[in-house]
């Protein structure tokens, strides 16, 4: 498979390098079957200009917005995933704005954006916060174009913890209550984050995990529809879109990061690539040694309980 520079509507695989929105003008009307995404927060990032604040996000999104719409076809998916941009330490939910931006024009358009979920994507692990609680989610908002739209729940059932669960009373008593092919995932979606031990770490500092758009991509595509991700970092969309035989479109402005992305899809290719499967998160090994209250633990513990009845 040969990974191309510049979009033709029988490409693979395309993967650019510059401006998404110079990307974008050369995508003709309608291609797109899934917009899978995460924008910079506009957080000073390494890949952020310094200068870049939430003005920054906002009018990057109301200038893509256009563009966005013009390119997915009707009954399309557009997945928008972020966080929070914070500004003395005062936070900002982005998908707030995003949802205020891309319904805004609603009223006039013949296919208007939709929004079908607000996923939580929570993750165990993360900076540990001493003035609020620790942050330990961000989220996807899916919309589609249109009131038809494409979802192949069966594609991404999850087993279930108890498949062996029985109605226990009424016409269907006795008979197994779930799905044989496991259940929906929900909106609550527990997948680890990639920090610096995740098996699919590269050099990019802000990847998403492939599970993401790969569940996007399972549920909301047609077998070798067409992919894109304006902001594709170390190329993870790319990636899914790959291992799930969708073709894809996407641009990243940072050569150092759009090499990652290049060097992923042909390790890819080779068969190479490793990726963190579809599983739930594991739960605690309460026999483990770093399970058990260390002495430490407890002799503060008892220290602060102390003090705490004086007072
Ligand atoms: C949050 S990161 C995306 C990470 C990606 N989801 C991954 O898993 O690697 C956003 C990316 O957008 C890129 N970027 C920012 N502005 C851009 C633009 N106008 N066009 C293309 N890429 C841009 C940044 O360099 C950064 O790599």
């Amino acid at each position: 498979m040969r990974i191309y520079k510049h979009y033709k509507n029988e490409n693979q695989m395309t993967l650019y390098n510059g401006n998404c929105l110079n990307l974008l003008k050369e995508i003709p009307d309608e291609a797109v079957d899934l917009i899978v995404t995460s924008p910079p927060y506009c957080m000073k990032k390494a890949y952020e200009d310094p200068s870049d604040d939430i003005n920054t996000f906002k009018n990057l999104h109301n200038e893509i917005f256009e563009e966005i719409y013009r390119i997915l076809k009707p009954g399309g998916s557009v997945c928008w995933q972020t966080g929070y941009h914070v500004t003395d330490c005062s936070i900002i939910p982005l998908d707030y704005l995003i949802y205020e931006i891309f319904t805004s024009q609603n009223h006039q358009l013949k296919y208007p954006f939709i929004l079908r979920n607000r996923i939580i994507w929570t993750f165990g692990h993360g900076l540990n916060s001493t003035q609020r609680f620790s942050g330990r989610h961000e989220t996807i908002l899916w919309f589609t174009k249109g009131k038809e739209y494409i979802f192949n729940l069966d594609e991404v059932r999850i087993p279930q913890k108890y498949p062996g669960k029985r109605h226990y009373k009424g016409p269907n008593k006795g008979k197994l209550s779930g799905n044989p092919l496991g259940k929906n995932p929900s909106d609550v979606w527990e997948i680890p984050n990639v920090k610096a031990h995740h098996v699919e770490k590269t050099g990019h500092p802000c990847q998403f995990p492939v599970v993401i758009p790969q569940r996007l991509i399972r549920a909301l595509t047609p077998k070798n529809g067409l992919v894109l991700d304006p902001f594709s970092g170390s190329g993870t969309t790319a990636l899914a879109s790959f291992i799930e035989e969708r073709r894809f479109v996407g641009a990243e402005i940072i050569d150092d990061y759009y090499e990652i992305s290049v060097n992923r899809i042909k390790a890819a290719i080779n068969g190479e690539i490793k990726i963190r499967e579809d599983k739930p998160v594991v739960e605690p090994d309460l026999k483990a040694s770093v399970a058990k209250l260390p002495d430490e633990f407890r002799k503060a513990r008892e220290i602060a309980y102390e003090k705490e009845e004086k007072e």
